[in-house]
C-alpha cells in the first residue's frame, strides 16, 4: 500500500472547504462554494437533506432556523417555498439574497471545476434519501466526488445502489478510539475514514493507511491545529478556512 498517504509519499495534502469556505461566507451557499474555489480548495464539503417534495437541498441543520430568515424543519418545506428564504443575511448583510441551493444546482455550476465531499445529513429523517442521491448522481459519473456519512449501514446501502463513487465514513470522537476489527470491516466498503481531528495520532493514520484507506479529519478552524495533523500524515484537512493553506501550495 505504498500508494497510500498522499502527504507523506507525494507531498500532496488535500484541502477540503467545510460547507464551502464557511469561515468567510454563509455555509452551504453558492457564495461559500465560490470562495472555496477562489481560495484554491481541492474539495467542497457540503451537507444534503431532502424537501417535502423529495428534492435534495444543501443545508446542515435539520431546521432552517439558524442559517435562514425562516423557521421550521427542512423536510416540511416544498422546494419552491424553501428557496424563498434568505440563507445569507444571517452571516452578513453583504450576503443578502443567497438561497439554499439544490444539489443539482451546485453540481451543475461547480461540478467540473472542483471535487466534492457530499455528506448525507440526518438520514433518519429522509427514508428515501439514498435512492434520490443515487438518482441525481446517476448521470454525473464523470464528476470527482466522495459520498460520506456518519452511518456505515447507510453507506453500504448507497454503494449497492450506486457502486461508482468512493465512500467516506465520518467518525465522531470516542474515548476508546478505533479498533482493527472496525477498520477491517469498514475497509470492505469505504475508501476514506474522516475522523474528528481529536482522534488523530500518527499511529491511527498509519493503521488506516495499512487498511488501504485515506484520512480526512474534520474540522480545522484554528491554524494551531494544522501542524500536528500534517505531522500525523493525514491525506487531507476539512476546514472552514481553505485560505490557511494558500501559502503552502508549493508543499502540496
Ligand atoms: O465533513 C465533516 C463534518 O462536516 C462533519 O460534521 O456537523 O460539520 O457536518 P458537520
Ligand atoms: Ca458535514
Amino acid at each position: 500500500n505504498s500508494h497510500l498517504g498522499h502527504n507523506s509519499k507525494t507531498g500532496k495534502l488535500f484541502v477540503i472547504a467545510h460547507r464551502g469556505a464557511s469561515g468567510h461566507a454563509p455555509e452551504n451557499t453558492m457564495a461559500s462554494f465560490q470562495k472555496a474555489l477562489d481560495m484554491g480548495a481541492d474539495y467542497i464539503e457540503l451537507d444534503v437533506q431532502m424537501t417535502r417534495d423529495g428534492k435534495l437541498v444543501v443545508i446542515h441543520d435539520p431546521t432552517v432556523d439558524r442559517t435562514t430568515n425562516g423557521t421550521g424543519e427542512v423536510g416540511s418545506f416544498f422546494l419552491n417555498d424553501l428557496q424563498q428564504l434568505d440563507a445569507g443575511e444571517w452571516f452578513s448583510r453583504k450576503y443578502r439574497g443567497q438561497k439554499i441551493p439544490t444539489l443539482e444546482e451546485v453540481l451543475s455550476y461547480f461540478g467540473e471545476k472542483i471535487a466534492f465531499l457530499i455528506e448525507i445529513k440526518n438520514p433518519n429523517l429522509y427514508p428515501t434519501i439514498v435512492d434520490e442521491l443515487a438518482n441525481v448522481l446517476g448521470d454525473r459519473k464523470h464528476l470527482n466526488l466522495i459520498i460520506q456519512s456518519f452511518d456505515f449501514e447507510l453507506l453500504q446501502k448507497f454503494s449497492q445502489l450506486c457502486p461508482h463513487f468512493p465512500l467516506g465514513l465520518l467518525v465522531k470522537y470516542r474515548v476508546h478510539g478505533i479498533s482493527n476489527v472496525q477498520l477491517r470491516d469498514w475497509a470492505t466498503v469505504v475508501t476514506y475514514i474522516n475522523p474528528n481531528k481529536a482522534l488523530i495520532t500518527k499511529k491511527l493514520v498509519k493503521r488506516i493507511h495499512h487498511h488501504r484507506m485515506y484520512v480526512f479529519p474534520y474540522t480545522v478552524r484554528n491554524k494551531k491545529s494544522i501542524k500536528g495533523l500534517i505531522e500525523a500524515n493525514v491525506d487531507g484537512i476539512i476546514t472552514d478556512f481553505p485560505d490557511f493553506f494558500k501559502n503552502d501550495k508549493e508543499k502540496r
